[in-house]
């Protein structure tokens, strides 16, 4: 199934070039939008927008709660490419094929990936609503044995054995910080180590005491396998996780359970928040 999978090089390029003869927007700056985050791509002015229906070879997202569309626009004055809706694992793709698109981004001309998403908060500093920069990440999918890297490497995207350590840019995670002391939000925003599960389930009492035993601070279904495939094509990272519940590490705890309506109601109810702090984020990148 691993090859199966795999989309070449040549796949890839066919869809970067589909994408950059239909726009002329140039982005240095590729973004993926979380549940309840997409509002960030709404923000864009001077849009180019692509369903993914229309993309060729280009899987169709089918989660509620993401639309599935890509769209080149300026955020500020900032010239971006954004995901709205991404690919999980869960839904039956492989992590090549959800990872696919950052390898457009990186043929369509961008030197850095934003990666944004909805996590459980597993950290008690956390609350509802926190933004969590990603200090690091733990491969759980990886750890099993599943990689969007298996496969034949193709040179022409990175090497066989490509390193993770500084797989998020220190330097962005310092700019953010100043960026949330700016914003007055400092105290809401945290740094700290994500991970991603396969899903679609969420998980039990003790997953999630193992998973704050192994010094995880916050839990999704994504971005991890994204960021594998934006470092081993040479991307500069930023990523940071909405926090739209917290994680029960009791069985008697008070805490709701985890549900989907939760995640994409908080993620609503800050997207004004998120997407102030990418646009600021962003702003910086571009500067230097
Ligand atoms: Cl608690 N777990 C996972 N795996 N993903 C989530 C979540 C929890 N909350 C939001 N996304």
């Amino acid at each position: 199934h691993v090859l199966e999978e795999a989309y070449s090089y040549e796949v890839c390029k066919e869809i970067a070039d589909y994408l950059s003869e239909r726009t002329a927007i140039r982005p240095k700056i590729g973004i993926i939008c979380g549940s309840g985050l997409g509002s960030l791509a709404d923000e864009l002015t001077n849009t180019d927008i692509f369903e993914y229906e229309n993309i060729p070879n280009f899987p169709v997202s089918t989660v509620e709660g993401h639309v599935g569309r890509m769209v080149f626009g300026y955020l500020g004055d900032v010239p971006v490419m954004a995901m709205q809706g991404r690919f999980h694992y869960y839904e039956g793709y492989g992590l090549a094929k959800c990872s696919m698109p950052v390898r457009v981004m990186k043929l369509v001309g961008c030197t850095h990936l934003i990666a944004t998403n909805a996590a459980g908060g597993l950290n008690h500093k956390f609350k509802v609503g926190d933004i969590m920069v990603v200090r690091d990440h733990v491969n759980m999918m990886g750890f099993a044995g599943n990689s969007p890297l298996q496969g034949p490497n193709d040179p022409r995207f990175g090497p066989r054995f490509p390193p993770m350590t500084r797989a998020y840019d220190a330097h962005y995670i310092k700019t953010a910080k100043k960026i949330a002391k700016e914003m007055k939000i400092g105290s809401d925003v945290h740094e700290g180590v994500y991970t991603c599960l396969g899903g679609p389930n969420y998980e039990t009492v003790a997953e999630l005491r193992m998973l704050k035993t192994l010094g995880i601070d916050a839990v999704g279904m994504s971005t991890v396998h994204e960021v594998v495939t934006a470092r081993h094509c040479d991307l500069k990272v930023f990523a940071f996780s909405l926090i739209t519940n917290k994680c029960s590490l009791d069985y008697d705890s008070s805490d709701d359970d985890a549900n989907h309506e939760e995640v994409v109601t908080v993620g609503k109810n800050r997207q004004h928040i998120c997407a102030q702090f990418t646009r600021r984020i962003v702003q910086v990148i571009s500067d230097e």
